[in-house]
């Protein structure tokens, strides 16, 4: 039974709304739905991530508003490989080409797949599922994915509640690139655990992620990435880099490896590997 997640959607890109019941979305359709992220909310600074006294410290800030606003900025990190996709997409395929399927997948924070799309022969999947909260994002992955044809499912939604509602022991794959960061550490928790209710056995979890260095604070991680980006991203217009830079401060809560090797083994997934590391940017495989 394909997971088709219940949710209010607007239909693009028509803008129908249908509210206030589950439903079964016709296979291969993008649906467009509303959650509280996409209502705007209200995102807490670091002191309430790792649960501080809240007072004076909460601000208004989108974690996807760069990613709703426009993709195309993020196109442009993606085809200049700034953010290393291609290594990423070179050791998650070596990994997933021992598992010749067919595999059911589920995507968290997609984006546009284009990196999925790629690591993944159509004929190993059995069923993806790909969520995301920006509209433009799965439009294009719409078309990334139309050789996986009939099989693919996209909606737009909160990560975290796809999962809490996703069927348990059904996944083969649990993946998300470059999205886990934008969670409280509650709902990286929530991840690992939800995410391991709904692996089958033999299931793994692969996370794409910016991850701070052990030992590194937030503060010098957020001074670092930024001062790469402004010294090395040159394919960004001065803008553009300042819009990114704008949403690394305010959006970015990496963890360490070994935090997120924790949060994992206390959902029961014990065994972890890191896959790839360039700098940052690290690829790791987690399962029971
Ligand atoms: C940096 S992009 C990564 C896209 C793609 N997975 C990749 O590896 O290139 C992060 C994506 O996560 C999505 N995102 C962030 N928070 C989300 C959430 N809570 N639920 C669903 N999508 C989310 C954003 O809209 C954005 O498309």
């Amino acid at each position: 039974m394909p997971f088709t997640g219940n949710c209010r959607y607007l239909r693009a890109p028509l803008i129908i709304v249908v509210s206030g019941y589950p439903f079964k979305p016709l296979r291969g359709e993008i649906l467009v739905a509303q959650s509280r992220r996409s209502r705007g909310w209200e995102r807490i600074s670091e002191q309430i991530h790792r649960g501080a006294p809240t007072s004076n410290i909460s601000m208004k800030i989108d974690p996807i508003y760069i990613f709703r606003k426009t993709w195309a900025t993020y196109q442009k990190v993606i085809s200049h490989n700034l953010m290393f996709h291609r290594e990423m997409l070179t050791a998650v395929k070596k990994l997933l080409e021992s598992h010749p399927g067919p595999l059911n997948v589920l995507d968290l924070g997609c984006g546009d797949a284009t990196h999925i799309g790629k690591m993944l022969n159509p004929g190993q999947v059995a069923e993806y599922c790909g969520c995301d909260l920006s509209p433009y994002a799965l439009d294009v992955a719409r078309k990334n994915l139309e050789p996986f044809g009939a099989r693919v499912n996209l909606l737009c939604r909160d990560m975290v509640a796809v999962l809490r509602e996703a069927p348990a022991n059904h996944f083969d794959v649990v993946y998300s690139g470059y999205a886990l960061h934008h969670l409280s550490l509650e709902e990286k928790q929530t991840f690992f655990t939800e995410s391991r209710r709904t692996l089958r056995q033999n299931g793994q979890v692969i996370l794409v992620d910016v991850m701070r260095e052990e030992e590194q604070p937030r503060p010098a991680y957020l001074d670092s990435y930024n001062g790469a980006v402004a010294a090395r991203w040159e394919a960004l217009t001065t803008h553009e880099r300042d819009q990114v830079q704008e949403h690394i401060r305010n959006c970015d809560f990496p963890e360490t490896p070994t935090d997120l090797r924790m949060l994992a083994g206390k959902a029961g997934l014990t065994i972890c590997r890191r896959l790839e590391k360039q700098t940052w940017h690290e690829a790791w495989c987690y399962s029971a």
